[in-house]
């Protein structure tokens, strides 16, 4: 890595920038994960506590990834080296490139699996299969649906195979096109379906369940859960940012659009929480229900309302267009890194990444049925170690680290020259990357490993 390697690819103008980056965190994180978690931690007490972090941590550290992209403008290994050079700082900071381009290739492994089950599920919809399902039936199908490996791993691939293709073609006929045609989808049909949640009875009961705080239910545990997951939404930690924003062009604020992002990617997960509770209660359905609150509780309100088949349809194939905007951008930073640093072609690049993460996958395929009982670490299954090691192992470090390198290696000059941080916002930015949020992650680090 002795020299200068530079990026050559650029959005074509802001907007789709931003829209690209909130398809990355507009995911399964917020349409599958948010809400349940919610529903497990008690509702607005816990949202206060998300949204605090998403403030404090989250956007502090999104625009630090955005800025350290751009400013190196190369694959995150790249782009901190070209850093570290032009800083005369330690090498070692490129270990945080590394664990980029790792830990993004590690999550699409299993994020691949679970959004093959939202195709699977739209194209369930689609043919009329949750029509007239009840409760049992509802279970009976999930149940007999992940028990089938060849299943899965058929859905699996299709995620694969799609996520590919559309890298395949490059950031501007691959990236954005896909991202022209998938955001605008997602949004409109998250519209009808809020006009839909308004006439379900219910959306009062759920405005409250996810705005009146109850705070008894709140645990430590909440804590850390509501930390991992502003990371995990905002997709931190793991270069998609940085790889992102080195392909922004320099007179563009990274402030602004982190605004952006940060904005709505929470108002999504809003939206997406309140039509997803008003669906759930009004059809005298239970919230607490865990990560079965989408794939099992939903389909049993869509086999049983009026409109089911079309409002079910429209929703999984939100679910689809969700994670499939989120697991491009999931390969990407290692794509650049093999083009960049390795001569390869962006072809083979991406046929070589997508095979490793689907063979990889598999283990997380198997790990709902054959390998249901083989325990990887500790008392997780191949999945669940996958999630843990990336999720609350490397994703955490990585976005530790990602502040400490923004708020200690560059002065305050270079931070905000590149950032575009206004003035009066520096000074309360540099304490928030140089202290509040290495040692806030650094905590709840501790406290979710041991
Ligand atoms: N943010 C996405 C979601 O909410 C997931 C995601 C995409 C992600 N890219 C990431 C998470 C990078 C961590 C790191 O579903």
């Amino acid at each position: 890595m002795a020299q200068l390697k530079l990026s050559t690819q650029a959005w074509t103008s802001q907007t789709i920038f931003i829209l690209a980056a909130i398809g990355s965190a507009v995911g399964l994180g917020n349409l599958w994960k948010f809400p349940y978690i919610t529903g497990e931690n008690g509702g607005g007490a816990f949202v206060i506590v998300y949204l605090l972090c998403i403030l404090l941590i989250g956007l502090p550290i999104l625009i630090a990834e955005i800025t350290l992209g751009r400013a190196g403008k190369a694959s995150p290994p790249q782009a901190i080296a070209n850093i570290v050079r032009e800083t005369g700082s330690s090498k070692l900071w490129v270990l945080l490139g590394f664990n980029a381009v790792m830990g993004g290739l590690l999550i699409l492994t299993f994020y691949s699996v679970i959004a093959g089950w939202g195709i699977a599920y739209f194209v369930d919809s689609l043919f009329g299969v949750f029509s007239g399902m009840n409760a049992d039936q509802a279970q009976q199908h999930f149940d007999d649906f992940v028990a089938s490996p060849s299943g899965l791993t058929f859905w699996h691939s299709v995620v694969m195979l799609l996520t590919i293709l559309i890298v395949v073609k490059g950031v501007r006929s691959g990236i954005e096109r896909a991202i022209n045609i998938m955001m605008p989808g997602l949004l409109i049909i998250l519209l009808v379906l809020l006009g839909y949640a308004t006439t379900t009875g219910a959306l009062g009961q759920s405005f409250e369940f996810l705005f009146k705080p109850n705070f008894s239910a709140l645990t430590t545990d909440s804590v850390l859960i509501a930390l991992g997951h502003a990371f995990f939404t905002l997709s931190l930690g793991f270069g998609t940012m940085m790889v992102y924003g080195s392909y922004m062009p320099k007179d563009y604020s990274i402030v602004r659009a982190s605004l952006w992002i940060v904005a709505a990617d929470t108002i999504i997960a809003l939206i997406a929480g309140l039509v997803i509770f008003s669906i759930v209660f009004g059809n005298g359905l239970e919230a607490g229900s865990g990560p079965g609150l989408l794939f099992q509780t939903l389909p049993i309100a869509f086999g049983q309302m009026t409109g089911g088949w079309f409002f079910g349809t429209l929703f999984f194939g939100m679910v689809v267009f969700a994670a499939l905007s989120s697991a491009i951008s999931m390969i990407e930073p290692a794509i650049s890194w093999l083009e960049q640093n390795w001569g390869f072609t962006r072809r083979k690049a991406a046929w070589t990444l997508g095979l490793f993460s689907w063979t990889l996958g598999l283990g997380s395929v198997l790990s709902f049925n054959l390998w249901k009982n083989v325990h990887f670490l500790q008392d997780k299954t191949f999945f669940g170690t996958m999630d843990f090691l990336t999720s609350n192992v490397m994703l955490p470090l990585g976005g530790m680290f990602t502040a400490l390198f923004v708020g200690w290696v560059w002065t305050q000059q270079q931070r905000d020259g590149e950032s575009g941080m206004p003035p009066k916002w520096s000074n309360l930015y540099g304490v928030l990357v140089k202290f509040v949020a290495p040692v806030l992650v650094f905590v709840v680090f501790v406290e979710s490993v041991t």
